[in-house]
């Protein structure tokens, strides 16, 4: 009888707590999609608190709050009209197979300029009127792979043939349509960043950064030439992976040049940057550049060690990379930088200061990049064009997109975005000449022989390290070596704000900068351990948030359980 009613109250109690678990608060309590990682979406995901479609949809309703309304931020051309039913399909293999692996059921932002099969109904454009409705002969080798791994591919940002890499206005170094303000497209119009208003978000994968930063994606995808991955990453307060040219495939990704171009992800952190990265690379075929990576990759999130640092020499190359007169930094750059040397320094790395490039004066007053960017862009392009299977315009080249935004003025060239110098410069040249390869052989004796590789042999170094702003990302762009970049910090409150466009200031308070690890060809392992060790160890991303009417209110609460 005791036993009994004992019984009976703990099964009343159960009960109770049942009815009040499902008519008060739900007892999960979900990721903030602010600050979300892989890992936690993916663990939420396979204990069925939410689904991907659930993702998909909030993912969506964050992306409307602040695109074209609110702050206006620009960073994301087109959802995809396919996503919520890959999402369902990918939801259904998961509750009868099992996930494929960590990325199954996340979903991705890519850049405007990364091929995905037309009959999903996404555009892939550059961010150009010129190449709207065009069909691609198949998915991007990147977007395949993505699929195979089951992320979804939630939609593309962004614009290519309208860059501007670097510092905003840094016009010397390989930005692409002309002086034309970072993060600007025909298409997409000015995105600017979320940490200030019409703040410069840098170009050219803005819309991966911006949305990263503010978690209108799980993962973003980006392309640099020079500065276009590592730049948006440092504006906005994420991490950003410029992989080695040849680790990651580029084939049916709307082109610069062969020789610098390449594909990597813009995320909030490290660990999901090097899981992503785990899925993108790979020999690949269709691009020859990837033959030359080593037989067999390391897994990257093995990298990631909190410990990465102890041990390590990190060197810095201060001859010209840090001369304010030379780069252009705000002063607050620097502060900032010298105290992530004494964080390095406390982790147990061994800082190497000076440690120059030996080419480092050559580095930046050299042309050769130029050179070797016009010649390669037409070629490239052109070869990108001829391989689609229609393009409604008409265009058929570069010389015809040319004329193309001198007849689509309003579209293409309006007030303060007119200039295509670079595409003319580009058209001008006539194919890989003598002095064509004799710049490519300067580009690899400055930023390989004589820059990064001597610096890391006679100093013995692991890696180097600068600030993100400034001129850091061309040795490694005229190289091809890969960069990793992470939060350093924000430009203080007197900084004085200046003009980064018709439309656009930077610097300005509160916009982030980050700092950026490099070596030599595929040393990715090692500099997503030190990177993360950094990244460990201060938090800066955590820090400061974007400005109140850039962070999108939608959560995975509002759309879990309703129709
Ligand atoms: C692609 O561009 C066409 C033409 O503007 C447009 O109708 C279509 O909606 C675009 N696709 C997406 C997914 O936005
Ligand atoms: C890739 O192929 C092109 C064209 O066949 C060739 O010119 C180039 O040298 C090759 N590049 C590499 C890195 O193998
Ligand atoms: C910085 O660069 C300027 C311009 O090239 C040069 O005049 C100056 O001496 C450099 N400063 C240092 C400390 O090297
Ligand atoms: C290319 O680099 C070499 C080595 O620094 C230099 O001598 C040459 O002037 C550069 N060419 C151009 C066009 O800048
Ligand atoms: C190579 O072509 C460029 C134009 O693209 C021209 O300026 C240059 O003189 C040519 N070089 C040679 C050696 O013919
Ligand atoms: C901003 O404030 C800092 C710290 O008080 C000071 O060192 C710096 O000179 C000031 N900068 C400007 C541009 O006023
Ligand atoms: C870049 O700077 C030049 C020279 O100061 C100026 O004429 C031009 O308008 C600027 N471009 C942008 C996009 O701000």
């Amino acid at each position: 009888m005791v036993v009994f009613r004992l019984f009976s109250v703990v099964l009343l109690a159960c009960q109770a707590a049942l009815t009040y678990g499902a008519s008060v608060e739900p007892a999960v309590t979900f990721p903030d999609l602010y600050e979300a990682s892989v890992v936690e979406l993916q663990a939420g995901l396979q204990k069925r608190q939410f689904t991907s479609v659930d993702l998909v949809k909030a993912y969506f309703a964050r992306i409307d709050e602040v695109n074209l309304q609110g702050p206006m931020l620009r960073a994301v051309l087109e959802k995809s009209p396919s996503a919520l039913a890959q999402a369902a399909a990918l939801d259904l293999e998961r509750a009868l197979k099992g996930p494929r692996g960590p990325l199954h059921g996340i979903p991705v932002l890519l850049k405007d300029n990364i091929a995905t099969i037309a009959i999903e109904g996404l555009n892939t454009t550059a961010g150009s009127f010129s190449l709207l409705n065009s069909i691609v002969p198949g998915d991007s080798t990147i977007a395949a792979k993505l699929r195979a791994a089951g992320a979804i591919i939630l939609g593309m940002h962004n614009n290519l043939l309208t860059i501007c890499e670097g510092k905003a206005n840094l016009s010397e170094w390989a930005h692409f349509r002309g002086n034309i303000a970072s993060g600007w497209s025909g298409r997409g119009g000015q995105c600017t960043n979320p940490y200030f208003p019409n703040a410069d978000p840098c170009g050219s994968s803005s819309g991966s950064g911006v949305s990263a930063a503010i978690g209108l994606a799980a993962v973003t995808l980006g392309s640099e030439t020079d500065g276009s991955i590592t730049c948006p990453s440092s504006n906005n307060n994420v991490v950003g992976i410029k992989p080695t040219v040849g680790l990651v495939s580029r084939s049916r990704v709307i082109p610069i040049s062969p020789n610098q171009d390449t594909v990597g992800p813009i995320v909030r952190s490290v660990s999901d940057a090097a899981a992503v990265l785990n899925v993108i690379a790979g020999k690949d075929p269709a691009d020859n550049f990837t033959l030359a990576q080593p037989a067999v990759l390391p897994d990257y999130t093995k990298a990631l060690n909190k410990n990465a640092m102890k041990g390590k020499r990190i060197g810095v190359p201060r001859r010209a990379f840090l001369n304010d007169t030379i780069t252009g930094n705000d002063p607050s750059v620097n502060v900032a930088f010298e105290a992530a040397l004494n964080v390095m320094r406390s982790l147990g790395a061994t800082v190497v200061d000076p440690a120059d490039l030996p080419s480092a004066d050559e580095i930046v007053v050299s042309n050769n990049e130029t050179i070797v960017l016009d010649v390669d862009f037409k070629v490239a392009l052109n070869a990108y064009i001829a391989a689609l299977l229609r393009v409604p315009t008409g265009v058929r080249n570069l010389a015809d997109i040319i004329a193309f935004d001198d007849a689509h003025p309003a579209e293409e060239e309006p007030t303060g975005f007119e200039d295509q110098s670079e595409l003319i410069e580009s058209q001008a040249t006539t194919g890989k000449n003598a002095t064509y390869f004799a710049a490519l052989a300067a580009d690899h004796d400055l930023g390989r022989t004589r820059g990064i590789d001597a610096a890391l042999k006679q100093f013995k170094l692991d890696a180097l390290v600068l600030p993100a702003p400034g001129l850091t990302t061309v040795p490694a762009a005229i190289a091809g070596y890969p960069i990793v970049t992470v939060p350093l910090g924000f430009y203080p409150a007197n900084v004085t704000i200046g003009s980064a466009g018709p439309e656009t200031v930077y610097p300005a308070p509160g916009v982030p900068f980050g700092l950026s690890f490099f070596s030599t060809a595929f040393s990715e392992f090692e500099l997503i351990g030190l990177a993360f060790a950094y990244e460990q160890a201060t938090q800066t991303r955590l820090k400061r948030k974007a400005f109140p009417a850039a962070i999108p209110t939608t959560q995975l609460k509002d759309v879990v359980g309703k129709f």
